[in-house]
């Protein structure tokens, strides 16, 4: 196992530890979150947690829940979230974050919206002092309006690409049949609350990745002196 997989195992199964039996909860999406759900299943398997249902936050995470016989509830048929359990590309000092890497952010962000707690779980790279640095921000568009949409980022001094597809011709299509822009802003986000709204208020746009004032807790898997530890940074604000 590289040593990256080897944090993302240890802050997977950290989360774990912070399910409680009848909760109902958020099933992040993207390689972290993944190790998150087998880690979950181990647990329901073993009778360790009991009573749990899962929200799915896409395709991929409704898919790999099924094949580990997690019981599954629709988004519309819960009114609230115990917890959900969430990677991220970024994750900032304050606790703002960006996520979005693997096209899931629109569900994603509407299963942390209505969680109580949204726990976030990430290996030490994705932690940074500036968003949008280095990661661009994913932005679901609807898909005859890329190009409109990319137009007004540029008034707004961003530059944005289409997000391609590998092993297929063309774009990435998303699990609601949208495409996905990538931005960069020269200095990065300084202000992720303005840009959020600012974006989400472009014609054409359904969501974009950052996810302003929704986390509660964060959780960083590391390497020291070669063993996997976890560490709960706090938040600076
Ligand atoms: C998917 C996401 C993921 O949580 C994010 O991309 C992190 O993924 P990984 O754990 O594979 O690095 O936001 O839309």
């Amino acid at each position: 196992m590289d040593s990256q997989t080897q944090m993302k195992q240890i802050v997977a199964d950290a989360a774990i530890k912070e399910v409680e039996s009848d909760m109902i909860l958020g099933l992040g999406s993207g390689s972290t979150a993944a190790l998150t759900i087998k880690s979950l299943a181990d647990n329901i398997r073993s009778g360790e947690l009991q009573n749990i249902v899962g929200v799915a936050t896409s395709f991929q995470s409704e898919v790999l829940a099924l094949e580990l016989n997690i019981p599954l509830i629709d988004l519309a048929s819960v009114s609230e979230i115990d917890l959900a359990i969430d990677g991220a590309d970024e994750v900032d000092p304050g606790f703002q974050l960006i996520k979005g890497g693997g096209a899931c952010h629109v569900r994603e962000k509407l299963v942390a919206s209505k969680a109580d707690k949204l726990l976030i779980v990430v290996d030490e790279t994705k932690l940074v002092q500036n968003l949008n640095k280095a990661f661009p921000l994913p932005v679901e568009v609807l898909p005859n309006a890329w190009k409109q949409v990319k137009e007004v980022i540029a008034e707004m001094n961003g530059y944005s690409t289409l997000r391609m597809a590998t092993k297929k011709a063309g774009p990435v299509v998303t699990d609601q049949g949208n495409l996905i822009l990538d931005i960069t802003f020269n200095d990065g986000i300084k202000n992720p609350k303005e840009i959020e709204m600012s974006i989400n208020n472009i014609p054409g746009v359904l969501e974009n990745g950052l996810f302003v004032d929704l986390t509660d807790k964060v959780l960083v898997g590391k390497i020291e002196n070669n063993i996997p530890v976890v560490y709960s940074p706090s938040k600076i604000n």
